[in-house]
């Protein structure tokens, strides 16, 4: 049957102070009016029943991302004791496949997007998962580059592979997590370059043979993890393996190493809410060119983004700064330090 896995154990830390490790971008309600986990499970409707839709998180988020998420089964939303990043949320969902159906086939997919033209990503998964099904073959989801973005993975473009029905495949030639600007501006001219959008589609046993070629220990960890804990949330065997696991991305462990990786032209609307600069695309802006979010007042203020949770924010003749009040905290940040905010999120955990 067909299956998809969301990845939604990210922390959010970089849209602190809204986004808090209790209530990460994913149970937010960021843009849209459901949080980004909903959302990513409503994208599938029609296509992958809820009963095989599984969501790996953080075992702290379990109870959370089961009320954000009501749609799907509860022990279908299990939690990771620690992150150890993509490579083993994937090996964690392909085991929770494979104990529904060893010839699954399966949609990796991200809890942190926003999408658009949802008939067009319907489809295009679907032309994806037909290919994983008849092929012994990795799918990745391209999406055509708008701007020489340097937080997300490229994909060049080789041969045509196949082409299904209002969507073309092509061969994968090469692989390139997070380019600096430079190259990423010299992939944007050759034309050939595709965002990777971190989205997969590949059989329970496609991804068994890469990882077994590529990264033998996530091959290990997938046939560990075989039934539920005791407390239905993590899997047995978690605890013991995770802390030696080593942290590891899936674009590192394998979409850079196999050369058995077909990507589909995306050509719906797709953005990675990577942190506050990115709501402006999604909010409005003033004559000033202002993003006010809740009670905001400006006056000669330019360019600055202000979210206002709980009262109001006024803010004065500044400008280019992200302004936040939310959950008892106010930050104040110029927008082209906003990467910071995850520093600052960091040394205030270790020192209280
Ligand atoms: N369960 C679990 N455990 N989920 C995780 C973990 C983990 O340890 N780490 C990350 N995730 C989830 C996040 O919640 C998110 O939904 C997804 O996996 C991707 O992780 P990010 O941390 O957001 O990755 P990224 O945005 O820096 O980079 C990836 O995505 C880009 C597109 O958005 C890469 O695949 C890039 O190449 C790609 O362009
Ligand atoms: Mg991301």
């Amino acid at each position: 049957g067909r299956y998809a896995v969301i990845m939604a154990g990210g922390k959010g830390e970089r849209f602190w102070p809204l986004s808090t490790s209790k209530h990460p971008k994913q149970l937010l309600a960021l843009v849209g009016d459901k949080p980004l986990i909903a959302q990513a499970v409503d994208r599938l409707d029609g296509l992958v029943p809820p009963e095989h839709v599984f969501v790996v998180t953080n075992a702290d988020l379990v109870d959370a991302t089961r009320e954000a998420a009501p749609l799907l089964p509860p022990e279908n939303i299990v939690g990771e004791p620690i992150g150890r990043d993509t490579a083993a949320a994937v090996a964690c969902g392909g085991a929770l496949v494979k104990a529904k159906d060893e010839n699954g086939v399966f949609a990796v997919l991200t809890a942190d997007q926003v999408m658009g033209d949802l008939d067009i990503f319907s489809n295009t998964l679907k032309g994806g998962m037909d290919l994983a099904e008849a092929n012994d073959i990795l799918v990745t989801i391209g999406i055509k580059p708008t701007y020489a973005a340097t937080g997300f993975g490229y994909i060049e473009s080789g041969a045509d592979f196949q082409a299904a029905e209002g969507v073309a495949f092509k061969k994968a030639a090469r692989f390139v997590e997070k380019p600096d600007e430079d190259t990423a501006t010299e992939y944007l001219e050759t034309g050939k370059f595709f965002w990777n959008s971190g989205m997969f589609i590949w059989s329970v046993q496609a991804l068994e043979k890469a990882f077994g070629a590529h990264c033998p220990e996530m091959l290990e960890l997938m046939k560990t993890l075989t039934g539920y804990a005791a407390d239905g949330k993590i899997i047995e065997g978690m605890e013991a393996t995770y802390p030696d696991l080593g942290k590891i991305s899936v674009d590192y462990a394998l979409m850079e190493k196999a050369d058995n990786i077909v990507m589909a032209c995306g050509t719906f609307y797709w953005d990675d809410v990577g942190a506050w600069p990115a709501l402006e695309s999604h909010f409005d802006q003033d004559a000033a060119g202002n993003t006010p979010i809740g009670t905001v007042e400006t006056l000669d203020a330019e360019n600055n983004i202000i979210l206002s949770k709980d009262h109001l924010t006024a803010v004065i003749g500044v400008k280019d700064l992200i302004v936040v009040q939310a959950e008892g905290v106010t930050l104040v940040c110029p927008k082209d330090r906003a990467q910071d905010i995850k520093k600052m999120v960091v040394s205030l955990r270790e020192n209280g």
